[in-house]
This record gives C-alpha cells, structure tokens and sequence, in this order.
C-alpha cells in the first residue's frame, strides 16, 4: 500500500493511476471528499490533516505532491512548509520506508522565489529527516487536469490579442505520464537521491505558445510587453475570471529561465504531440487548481 498526496488533483492522480495499474493498492490525503475519486473506491480519501501518522500506517511509500502556488485562503509558504515538515514527522513515526518528494527544479535557499525558497527548505527538512527518500524536481509538468497551458488555449480561443513577455522564457516541460513513472522508479531506490524531472526539448514560452495557438485553431495576434504590461493584462484577465491567472513570482520565474533545467532529460514525450492530442478540449473551460479540466 502506498499513499499519494492529492491523488484526486493533477500529479498525484497520474503517481496514483501508475501505482493502481502495477497493482498497488493506494491511499489519497487530500481536501476533497470520496465522490470526487476518478478511482472510485479504488483509491481510499483521508483527510489532509499533515500530522496525523494514522493513514499513513501500513504504507511503503508517501509520494508527496503537496504544496500550494501562491499564498492564499490565509495559508502562506512558511505555512506550506511547517505542514509538509509535519507531514514527515506523520510518515516517520507511522514507519513508512520511503518518501518521495515533488520538489522544484532549481530549488534554493537564495532564490528571490518564496516558492522555491520553501521548496528549499522542505528539501533540506526531508534530508535531515532520517527517512529514505527521493526528491524529484519537476520543471513545468503538463497533461490534462493541468492549469497554465489550458488557460493559454482559452485566452488564445477567446481573445483577439495575446501577450508574450520580452524575455526568451526556456521551458523543458515534462509529461505527467513521465514524471509519474519517474516517481514510482524513484521509490524502487533505496539510496537518497534528488534529480530533475525535464522532458526531451527546450522550448521558448512564444514557441509553446505558438504551438497550442496553432493546435487549437486560433487567430489571435502575438504581441511583446514588458512584465508591467503582461501582469496587468493578466490581471485584468483574472478579474473577469474571478482567479489569480499568473503571480508575479510566476512570471519572474519564467523570465529568470527557473522551468527549464541543465541535466539530462528524463522524460520522453513531446510537448507538441500531447497539444495535438488534447486540442479538442484544451482551453474549452476555464481551469483553477480547484476547478480542472479533465476531458470527459
Ligand atoms: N504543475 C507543475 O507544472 C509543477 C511544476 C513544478 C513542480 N510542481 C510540484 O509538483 C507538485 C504537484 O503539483 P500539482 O500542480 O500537481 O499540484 P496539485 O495537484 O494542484 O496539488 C497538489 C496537492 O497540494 C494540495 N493543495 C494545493 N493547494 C492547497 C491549499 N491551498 N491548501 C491545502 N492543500 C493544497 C492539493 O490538495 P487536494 O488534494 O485537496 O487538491 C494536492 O494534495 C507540487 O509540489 C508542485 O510544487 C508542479
């Protein structure tokens, strides 16, 4: 038995279809009930609550994909963090054998990104936990279920105009089906590894965006700002669509090249051939980390 964390969500659900596929059995900790399984009751719901050992006894590894993307609903990073360094303390003391951990690539205590500086510290929290443990650090993770790609098709289906940032942005995006079996290989380990999760191209964000732009048909002209110029139609976008659609840290970490990543690539899949898959659904609804768009 094995538990995911938010195996109802987007990661999580993919570590969790690859683990019920090889015949696992497997527990979700999450915030959403039972009826919201796509496993039935395949997969069994507990809550959330990070320092509770229970759930977790019995079970040989914790994946865990917990985090938040920006402070909200009174939750912060430094509160992101003490959960998470709970959560271990939980998974310690139930006995699990492994933890693997969905970290970020380039994850730095110096970072300038509360995101990756807590990402850091957890990091650190796990090595110096005593459990063995794989830290697996994706760079932008897509498939369907996923939020930012789905929402550029949508602004791309709907608005006439589309801003690039100025920066060249390099992404090496990896498939969720890829970084699910990095996962479950990583928890076949015993030593205490940490790697990057990439995937085998490196775009620039105009190339991503011409490449979904095309896939789903749309006509809208590509224009360049500066971040001022790209946040603030972000955030009038958002308004409209009652969600935060891009953070300035986001931003930054997409200008500062922070999704793309120097080791080799260990996913296969290319970005483009899921865009032509997914085209007739991407970007049909709006997607929050809430409220996602699963096909179907
Ligand atoms: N998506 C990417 O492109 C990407 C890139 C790099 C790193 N990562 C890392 O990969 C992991 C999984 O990312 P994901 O995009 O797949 O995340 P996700 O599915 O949206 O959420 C992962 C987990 O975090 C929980 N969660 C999210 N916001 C929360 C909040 N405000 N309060 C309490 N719980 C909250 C979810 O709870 P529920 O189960 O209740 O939904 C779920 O258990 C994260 O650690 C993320 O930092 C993701």
């Amino acid at each position: 038995m094995d538990v995911v964390t938010g195996a109802f969500s987007f990661t999580g659900r993919y570590v969790a279809a690859r683990l019920l596929d090889s015949g696992r059995e497997v527990r979700t900790l999450t915030r959403r009930p039972q009826s919201e399984s796509p496993f039935g009751d395949r997969v069994r719901a507990f809550p959330l609550d990070f320092a509770d050992p229970g759930p977790l006894r019995g079970a040989d590894t914790l994946y865990n994909t917990y985090w938040i993307r920006f402070p909200d609903g009174g939750t912060s990073f430094e509160d992101a963090v003490a959960n998470t360094v709970a959560l271990f303390g939980a998974a310690r003391a139930a006995g699990v054998r492994r933890v693997v951990q969905l970290s970020v690539a380039h994850a730095s205590p110096d970072s300038p990104y509360a995101y990756f500086r807590g990402k850091a510290v957890v990091e650190a929290a796990l090595a110096s936990s005593g459990l063995s443990h794989a830290i697996v650090r994706p760079t932008l993770v897509f498939g369907d279920g996923e939020v930012l790609v789905n929402n550029i098709a949508r602004l791309l289906r709907r608005s006439p105009l589309f801003v690039l940032p100025r920066a060249a942005c390099r992404i090496r995006p990896i498939a969720a089906e890829d970084l699910a079996d990095l996962c479950v290989e990583a928890a076949a380990g015993e030593d205490d590894v940490t790697f990057d999760a990439a995937g085998p191209e490196e775009l620039a964000f105009e190339e991503l965006v011409r490449t979904v732009r095309e896939a789903v048909g749309s006509r809208a002209v590509l224009l360049r700002g500066g971040p001022r110029t790209v946040l603030a139609v972000t955030r009038g976008l958002g308004v409209v669509a009652r969600q935060t659609l891009l953070t300035p840290e986001e931003l930054g970490a997409l200008a500062d090249d922070l999704l793309t990543s120097a080791e080799p690539p260990r996913g296969a899949k290319r970005f483009a051939a899921w865009v032509q898959e997914s085209a007739p659904s991407l970007g049909r609804r709006l997607a929050t980390g809430d409220r996602r768009p699963w096909p179907g």
